[in-house]
């Protein structure tokens, strides 16, 4: 278990998870129709992928060393009924096959299927402790995005950690972030939720999520849906392992931009 942790957390205890699982209810979602081709720039300054077995077994060469979170919740679609209707998908033997170093599941709660999703959850830890795999929960909002706040995601994460989670993926809020992670005693990342228009914002939450006590991001769209997603990885990984402050990781996104764009011409 700790050595799969270390594989995920890095040395100065923060962690830079790059998400591209988004497709398991969502569809080929835009930008991320090739999921290997969009990923292959960005993995050099990821710590770890998250994504399906599906998209793992087609899509991402076997060679790479790149630590693996394999998404094993789902059998929901954007188009269907309720996203919070997941079961499990993938069992600990496939990802012990694949040589996963984490999984993680959603879990909805508030949600008709709060139940399932945290008793998902919690089989999932039973089974996982046994091998020594962390369980990364996803506290997820299905379509209701206002549920970001941070009585809502506090109550979610204390929840997840209580069942077993090892890590805890939630959203950023700006009011009461602090609580959050406060009241969780497993470490945090972020998800950064549809993509906005401003680098400085995504920037922003980042940095203030690491001075509240995240440990870093579980960060997707916001990077590969990007017209220059190397440029905001690279700004990102900045924040994370280097210290940088958003204006540092705005000025040197700009840099990163301007060369790209220089050798496009
Ligand atoms: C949701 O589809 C997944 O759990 C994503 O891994 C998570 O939401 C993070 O991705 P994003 O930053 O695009 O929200």
């Amino acid at each position: 278990m700790r050595n799969r942790l270390a594989h995920l957390i890095q040395r100065d205890g923060r962690a830079l998870f790059l998400p591209i699982d988004h497709g398991y209810f969502q569809g080929p979602t835009h930008k991320l129709e090739q999921p290997g081709k969009t990923i292959a720039p960005l993995l050099p300054y990821a710590d770890a992928i998250m994504l399906t077995r599906g998209i793992l077994r087609s899509c991402i060469d076997p060679l790479i060393t790149k630590p693996i979170i394999l998404r094993v919740s789902g059998g929901t679609s954007i188009i269907g009924e309720d996203l919070s209707h997941e079961g499990i998908t993938t069992s600990v033997k496939e990802a012990i096959r694949l040589n996963a170093a984490a999984v993680s599941l959603s879990i909805f709660v508030g949600s008709k299927y709060e139940h399932e999703s945290l008793m998902n959850l919690s089989r999932l830890v039973n089974e996982c402790e046994e091998y020594g795999i962390p369980v990364m929960a996803v506290t997820a909002v299905g379509r209701e995005l206002e549920k970001r706040e941070a009585r809502y995601l506090a109550l979610c994460c204390r929840i997840a950690a209580e069942l077993g989670a090892r890590v805890v993926k939630t959203y950023y809020c700006s009011e009461g972030f602090e609580k959050v992670v406060q009241g969780c005693p497993v470490p945090i990342v972020i998800a950064g939720g549809p993509k906005v228009e401003s680098e400085l914002e995504v920037f922003g939450w980042v940095y203030d999520a690491l001075q509240k006590g995240a440990i870093g991001v579980n960060l997707g769209r916001n990077i590969w849906q990007h017209d220059y997603p190397v440029a905001m990885i690279r700004a990102i990984r900045a924040i994370i392992h280097e210290n940088a402050t958003p204006q540092e990781a705005y000025k040197l996104f700009n840099e990163l931009k301007a060369e790209k764009s220089k050798i496009e011409k």
